[in-house]
C-alpha cells in the first residue's frame, strides 16, 4: 500500500480536483484506489456525487474506534472515497486533540485497514500549514504538489517546500514528490511566462502540466470526474498523462 498526499499550502490550486480525478485514472489502470478526504470542510464527496450532508466519514470512525473500512463509499463510477464526515464543534475538537497527541495517527489509521500491497490511498490535504497538512505529509510515501501558473502560487511555493522538507524529505523511506502545474493557458501572457519559469525551476524534477479546461469544473457541477464527463477533453487527457507520470516514477507495479 502506498499513500499519495496531494498537498499545497495554497487553496484553489486543484488539490481536490486532482485527488478525485486520479482515483478514476488509477481505476482504469486496474489498481484499487481509495481517496481520503482530510479536509474538515468535507467537500471532496461532491466530486463523487455524494451531496447529502448527513454522510458519515473516517474522522467519526477514528473517534468511535471503529474501522475506517466501514466508511468507504463507492461512487457510481466505482471510485472509492473515505469522506471526512460532518463533525460538530466538540467532535472536531476531540479529533484534533488526537491529531495533536500523535503526529502519525492518520498513517496508523490507514494502515489499520490492512489494504493490499498494490493498493493506493490518495489523501486530499487541506490548504495551509496546519495540523491537518502536517499529518497528511507525515502519512505520505509520495507527495503531489499542484500549483497554478499565477503570481500567488509562485510566491507561496517556498512555504510548501519548507513543509515538505520538515515532514518528508528527511525520511529515508520517503519516495519523493511530483509537481503539477494546473490550469495552464497559453493564451494569457502572464500564465505563459509563469509556466515557463516554473518549468525551468523544475526541469530536473518529476513534473506534469494540466491545461485549463472548462470540462473540469463542469464535471464537478455534475458530481463526477472529467474522465466520465468528457473523456475526449484535453483536461481528461492531461489527468491521464499526469497520473501515468506518477505511476511511472513512484508507484511502479
Ligand atoms: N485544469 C483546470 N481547468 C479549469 N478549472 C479547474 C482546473 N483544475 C481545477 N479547476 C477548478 O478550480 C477550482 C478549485 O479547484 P479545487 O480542486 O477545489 O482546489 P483546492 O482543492 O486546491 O482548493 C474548482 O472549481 C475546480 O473545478
Ligand atoms: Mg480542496
Amino acid at each position: 500500500m502506498k499513500i499519495v498526499t496531494i498537498f499545497s499550502t495554497k487553496g484553489g490550486v486543484g488539490k481536490s480536483t486532482i485527488s478525485a480525478n486520479f482515483s478514476s485514472v488509477s481505476l482504469l489502470e486496474g489498481r484499487d484506489v481509495i481517496t481520503l478526504d482530510f479536509d474538515p470542510n468535507n467537500s471532496l464527496r461532491y466530486h463523487f456525487g455524494f451531496a447529502q450532508s448527513s454522510i458519515d466519514g473516517h474522522a467519526l470512525a477514528t473517534l468511535s474506534k471503529t474501522s475506517l473500512k466501514n466508511q468507504i463509499k463507492v461512487s457510481p463510477d466505482r471510485s472509492k472515497i473515505l469522506p471526512f464526515g460532518n463533525l460538530d464543534d466538540d467532535q472536531l475538537n476531540a479529533y484534533e486533540e488526537l491529531l495533536l497527541q500523535d503526529p502519525m495517527m492518520l498513517r496508523k489509521e490507514i494502515e489499520s485497514m490492512n489494504l493490499n500491497a498494490s493498493d493506493i490511498v490518495i489523501i486530499d490535504a487541506p490548504a495551509g500549514s496546519t495540523i491537518y497538512s502536517q499529518q497528511a505529509l507525515n502519512a505520505s510515501d509520495v507527495v503531489v504538489v499542484p500549483l497554478l501558473a499565477d503570481a500567488s502560487s509562485y510566491l507561496t511555493l517556498p512555504q510548501s517546500i519548507t513543509m515538505l522538507k520538515r515532514h518528508c524529505l528527511n525520511r529515508p523511506n520517503f519516495d519523493g514528490f511530483m509537481v503539477i502545474l494546473n490550469q495552464v493557458n497559453r493564451s494569457f501572457e502572464l500564465n505563459t511566462n509563469i509556466t515557463e519559469i516554473i518549468k525551468t525551476k523544475f526541469v530536473n524534477h518529476v513534473f506534469a502540466e494540466i491545461h485549463q479546461d472548462q470540462a473540469i469544473p463542469e464535471a464537478l457541477a455534475c458530481g463526477t470526474n472529467v474522465l466520465s464527463y468528457a473523456p475526449e477533453s484535453l483536461g481528461a487527457q492531461d489527468m491521464i498523462d499526469a497520473a501515468q507520470i506518477l505511476e511511472t516514477y513512484f508507484l511502479g507495479k
